[in-house]
């Protein structure tokens, strides 16, 4: 079986940080979002992804992913010319699926229990397609599953009005590879309203034709970080599971360290107190400061004087004598946020990269 990990579309909804970056690599608890899936994909015992990415990013996402050996993973990289929906990546990976049994991962979305249990049922009860579902309270903006009572699937709704049941489809979708047919011949899948190849088209080809497509629901919690709040959520959900306390850096006497706190290597860390599940990336600076529950580091972050919690700081950013507590905030990399002033509300920030925040 294979994998497809897209790295494509515009990320208008994390604007600005994605003015300069692929939303596919802006951090969530130190890691780039599009790890989390790459992880899934080789723990499930995968071997060959295909990843595809936009014309003019091949550079940048080979530079961020490699050729995937690090996960003991065998990359390909094929270009998707034009922004023309899912089931358009998966039409453009036909001739490197190679008649073999796949799925496509959308490359920024996190199944926090991972992703196992579907490629094995898959594997064993042999669908011609499968879908997970998962219960969620806005699922009219997603696509929702219609199935029978055993579990087959007889349609997929997307983003009705009016769902008529609690599930939602989330953004994993397995095919055998006879659904390459669907983008030929009379039957034909057609472009949507808005120009796109919508996933749900190739499942109405294969529920129309007769095929089998089953439906299972995914256990774990699906994260689909794709705006400023799905963001810091998806931080607090990643960070109760990995902050694991390891510290790799001298924290001395006149620090106090509460909870699960990981910090990274040469950090310089004086009379502080931080208080976890939080992460520290590498060459952090950290004096006078308090760290709270929630918040990701990035490295070489330097903190001085300042309070914050429940945020994530991209690389090298600096909070200077900041006396308001930074809470909910998502700051790019390189930015400044230092008080001149003193005044004393609360701070949210939600500030693109090389800004700088004078207060
Ligand atoms: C797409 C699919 C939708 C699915 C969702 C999961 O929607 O069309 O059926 O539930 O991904 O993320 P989009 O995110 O493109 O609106």
């Amino acid at each position: 079986m294979k994998a497809i990990i897209p790295t494509g579309g515009r990320g208008t909804r994390m604007q600005p940080l994605t003015f300069s970056t692929n939303k596919h690599f802006i951090p969530i608890a130190n890691k780039p979002l599009i790890f989390y899936p790459i992880e899934s994909v080789a723990e499930a015992g995968i071997k060959d992804v295909i990843i595809t990415y936009n014309p003019g990013w091949l550079e940048i996402v080979q530079k961020h992913l490699g050729d995937g050996k690090r996960w003991g993973l065998n990359f390909t990289y094929v270009l998707q010319e034009k922004p023309l929906g899912l089931a358009n990546i998966i039409q453009v990976c036909e001739e490197h699926i190679k008649g073999d049994r796949f799925f496509l991962h959308l490359g920024d979305n996190i199944f926090s229990e991972g992703i196992k249990e579907l490629v094995e049922y898959f594997e064993k009860e042999k669908p011609d397609g499968l879908v997970a579902k998962i219960k969620h309270p806005e699922n009219w903006r997603l696509g929702v599953p219609i199935f029978d009572k055993k579990g087959r699937l007889i349609d997929y709704l997307e983003k009705p009005s009016r769902p008529p049941n609690d599930y939602a489809i989330p953004g994993i979708y397995f095919f055998d590879s006879l659904i390459f047919n669907c983008f030929k011949g009379k039957d034909e899948i057609k472009p949507s309203e808005r120009g796109e190849y919508e996933i749900v088209e190739p499942y109405k080809w294969l529920i129309k034709k007769g095929y089998r497509v089953d439906v299972l629901e995914y256990k774990g919690k699906w994260l689909d970080p794709g705006k400023f709040n799905d963001w810091i959520e998806a931080n607090q959900v990643l960070l109760d599971r990995i902050a694991n306390g390891e510290i790799k850096s001298k924290v001395g006497v006149g620090n106090t360290v509460q909870g699960r706190v990981s910090i990274g290597s040469g950090c310089k860390i004086k009379n502080s107190n931080m208080r976890g599940p939080s992460i520290i990336g590498d060459n952090a600076t950290i004096v006078n400061s308090y760290v709270g529950p929630y918040s990701s580091i990035s490295s070489d972050c330097d903190i001085q004087n300042s309070s914050l919690e429940n945020s994530v700081l991209m690389e090298g950013v600096k909070i200077l004598n900041v006396k308001q507590p930074i809470d909910n905030s998502l700051i790019g990399s390189g930015t400044e946020v230092t008080d001149v002033n003193g005044h004393s509300n609360c701070l949210e920030l939600f500030v693109g990269e090389k800004s700088q925040v004078r207060l």
